[in-house]
């Protein structure tokens, strides 16, 4: 029972803290440039079975990214709070992942 405990939490550890990107005493991950790379994993887990891999929309009704034109306060409102059919990701992304969604997929435009 306890070698399983201590693993258990190591990996706790792994996954919570430890061994993360750069973070505060209190655990908040600070935000100095946007992580596009977990954005780019974001997006593909949780935004492109509607949007597409590249923003050329898969659901009929989603808006084609490549050319939307809303701002960047606009788009991270969207992705919050969702909209339409778009459910909210307030519960499952952090604000700066929010926010480097939205700065991600602006690349999407040509
Ligand atoms: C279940 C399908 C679905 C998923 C998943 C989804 N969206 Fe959407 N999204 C939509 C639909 C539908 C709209 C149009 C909402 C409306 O205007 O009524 C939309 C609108 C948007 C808009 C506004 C675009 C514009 O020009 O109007 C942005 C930006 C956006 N989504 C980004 C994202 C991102 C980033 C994710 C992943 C975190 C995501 N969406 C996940 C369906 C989805």
């Amino acid at each position: 029972m306890r070698p399983l405990a201590v693993w258990f939490g190591t990996l706790m550890c792994l996954v919570a803290a430890c061994g993360g990107g750069p973070s505060n005493n209190v655990g908040v991950r600070v935000e100095a440039e946007p992580n596009l790379a977990q954005a780019s994993r974001n997006y593909i887990m949780k935004c492109s079975v509607c949007h597409g891999p590249d923003g050329a929309p898969v659901l009929l009704t989603a808006p084609d990214l490549r050319t939307s034109t809303l701002s960047l306060q606009e788009r991270v409102a969207i992705i919050a709070y969702g909209k339409g059919t778009m459910p909210p990701h307030q519960a499952m992304l952090s604000k700066a992942e929010i926010l480097d969604l939205a700065l991600y997929i602006e690349a999407f435009r040509p």
